[in-house]
């Protein structure tokens, strides 16, 4: 795994701190982190179970969001556990804030931090969990190396990422939008961090394996995506949360975005059933430890 050309991390750098810490995003995720907690639960079991946690274990929390999975991770670590969340931006962090005051958690603390360049001491952490954050980290061995560097020896990592491009959570709306843009978009740098990057079988391994992770286990599972209300507020919801994809929604007319909405409900509603859309989600769970 090499990194890519300096002056292209910054770019994604840039790009990437702009689209997370946008107020657009932010008040998205503040409007729709209940539904999306709910709908994405089975990732944050997935990850709770890939860490093998247990009381009193000092966790990492790195691209906390809105607070998936750190808050469930506080309580199973409690009472003598404590966590870290980390994100890049302050507005994510700050409902996480309010959510684990809510739930009177008092062993999880906040704090801003670039997954690259970690504000920790060496050999802290006994166990590091990402979920859906590590696909946007530009310099990704530099920031696999940090991982290692502030595990303990012998501490555990779990990521959790998105399965590949061609799943329905895509193809029933941003893969819909795509086709409506008014030019094609020029094609991905293949060097850039994106959504689906770890879809590719082995990906995460190697990745893991080439910055000298130990017991490197790498899973895809399908975990079922549950949104209880209607399809039209699930696509709304996705026009306001999806970060990569709102600039794209932009260059729509008004009469291609309905035409965009129109052929994505008629492809939700194949996932509607017994009053909820239930869409199989395609994640990939990476795995390993610091020797
Ligand atoms: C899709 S959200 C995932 C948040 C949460 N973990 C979840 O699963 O809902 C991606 C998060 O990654 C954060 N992020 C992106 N690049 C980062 C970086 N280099 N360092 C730390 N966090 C980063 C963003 O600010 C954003 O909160």
């Amino acid at each position: 795994m090499s990194a890519p050309d300096p002056s292209k991390i910054q770019e994604f750098r840039e790009r990437l701190r702009q689209e997370w810490t946008d107020e657009k995003t932010v008040a998205a995720w503040r409007k729709w982190h209940a539904q999306i907690a709910a709908f994405t639960r089975g990732a944050t079991e997935a990850i709770l179970e890939a860490a093998h946690l247990s009381p009193g274990m000092r966790v990492l929390d790195l691209a906390c969001g809105v607070g998936d999975p750190a808050l469930s991770i506080a309580q199973e670590v409690a009472p003598s556990g404590r966590v870290t969340a980390t994100d890049l931006g302050p507005g994510m962090m700050s409902l996480a804030e309010e959510l684990a005051r809510k739930k009177g958690l008092t062993n999880i603390e906040f704090r801003q931090a670039n997954a690259e360049s970690l504000p920790f001491a060496d050999a802290c952490y006994d166990v590091i969990s990402c979920r859906f954050g590590i696909m946007f980290f530009p310099d990704l061995p530099k920031a696999l190396h940090e991982c290692l560097r502030v595990l303990k020896p012998g501490g555990r990592a779990a990521f959790v990422a998105w399965g590949k491009l061609a799943q329905p959570f895509f193809t029933t709306t941003a893969g819909i939008l795509l086709k409506h843009l008014p030019a094609p978009p020029p094609p991905p740098d293949p060097d850039a961090p994106s959504l689906f990057m770890f879809g590719e079988r082995g990906r995460l391994r190697r990745s893991l394996e080439t910055a000298g992770f130990s017991n490197v286990h790498e899973e895809d599972r399908i975990i079922a995506g549950r949104w209880s209300t209607s399809v039209e507020e699930y696509w709304e919801q996705f026009t306001e949360v999806a970060a990569p994809f709102r600039p794209l929604l932009e260059q729509l007319t008004p009469e291609k975005k309905t035409e965009a909405k129109a052929e994505s409900l008629a492809a939700l509603n194949k996932f509607w059933s017994s009053k909820e859309l239930n869409i199989p989600l395609e994640i990939v769970i990476g795995t390993g430890t610091r020797p």
